[in-house]
């Protein structure tokens, strides 16, 4: 059931078009990763849905009701809208118990048991609660951020990269906290992102988003398979992107005949495949297939990245292709591999 619909929205600041008729739908407890890079539009459309922003036409619709369009607007604090930001924005001078209990009623009875729930299901331990924003690290104080959105039940919980301040490492425990908080609470969610490993392991569905104009949406497993364009590719992961003749579901490229989806596009095109797709084995004299010399390996631990030249007969200049290999089983430079690839190639449209 469509829980969020962004209708046909757009907004622009004088000259700037920050989003150009956005649509989309978000299913109730769905969590959906909005991408793109810096300028965008992520803030503007999260900012629009929050009610801190009025769309210039367009409308958005929750749960039945319109929030916004030219005529009626519910006012932010009456969406029933949760909102984390990129720096928490705690108020500096109350403890973390005040801070997460700031929206409850101040003589509420169960106002200290709920706080104390709140700061448990973000896994705060309980002696931070009187302890100020500024005694805590960039984490803690995400999870406090996150347990003051939590405490307003809101319907819709809007994350605009809240992570981004935090090392790799504490990211992903956040990143596996904040879905597990939200899925325990049946909380629809939109999580704004530029770490892609973050969007297509948070969301079941993923946006991305262009100069304010929406490039792709569906399910990352859709968006990395079968990316629109090349900026979409790179951006979704590793990518190995080809110039190639299409011709009946064949694509003739430097690694010779691939099979490709049929219907899309024939003639001159790019195709794309992930590095998971190619396996790299040392070549045996006479084997099948195309086979190339590997001129350096860059040792990245657990991934490295193996440069392998292919030289071609009809050509003056060799090809040069990057894959990404698993740490144990990476060739040496000068050794002769042979290049097998596994699935279908994927005929980029754009
Ligand atoms: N309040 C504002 N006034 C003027 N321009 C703005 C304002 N907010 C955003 N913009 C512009 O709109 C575009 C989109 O911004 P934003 O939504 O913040 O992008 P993102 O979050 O993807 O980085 C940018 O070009 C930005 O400069
Ligand atoms: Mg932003």
């Amino acid at each position: 059931m469509t829980f969020l619909s962004i209708d046909a929205i757009s907004k622009s600041y004088g000259q700037t078009v920050a989003l150009d008729t956005i649509d989309m739908t978000i299913e109730a407890g769905g969590r959906t990763a909005i991408v793109g890079p810096s300028g965008s539009g992520k803030t503007t459309l999260l900012r629009i849905i929050a009610g801190f922003e009025t769309p210039d036409s367009g409308a958005l619709v929750l749960d039945g009701r319109t929030l916004a369009n030219h005529a009626a607007l519910v006012p932010a604090h009456k969406r029933g809208i949760g909102i984390v930001s990129q720096d928490g924005a705690l108020f500096p001078h109350l403890t973390v118990a005040d801070n997460i209990g700031f929206g409850l009623r101040k003589h509420a009875a169960d106002r200290d048991g709920r706080i104390a729930e709140l700061m448990e299901m973000v896994e705060l331990d309980g002696i931070m609660a009187a302890r100020r924003p500024h005694q805590l690290s960039g984490g803690q104080q995400q999870r406090v951020a996150l347990a003051r959105a939590l405490a307003l039940k809101p319907r819709l919980m809007l994350l605009d990269e809240p992570f981004s301040a935090l090392d790799t490492g504490l990211r992903e425990t956040m990143r596996r906290t904040v879905a597990r908080v939200l899925r325990a609470s049946g909380t629809t969610a939109i999580l704004v992102t530029h770490d892609q490993a973050e969007a297509l392991s948070f969301a079941d569905q993923v946006a991305v988003l262009r100069q304010g104009r929406l490039v792709q949406f569906g399910p990352p497993r859709a968006l990395y398979g079968k990316p629109r364009d090349r900026e979409t590719a790179t951006f979704l992961g590793e990518a190995i992107l080809l110039d190639a003749d299409i011709a009946s579901g064949r694509a003739e490229c430097v690694l010779g005949s691939l099979s490709v989806e049929t219907g899309l596009k024939v003639g001159q095109a790019t195709i794309m495949l992930r590095p998971e797709q190619i396996r790299l084995t040392a070549a045996i004299a006479g084997a099948e297939g195309p086979v190339g010399h590997v001129d350096d390996v860059e040792f990245g631990g657990g991934n490295c990245m193996v440069l392998v030249r292919i030289d071609r007969s009809d050509r003056a200049m060799p090809d040069f292709l990057s894959i990404k290999c698993v740490g144990f089983e990476i060739p040496e430079p000068g050794d002769l591999v042979q290049i097998k690839v596994h699935g279908t190639a994927h005929v980029l449209a754009d």
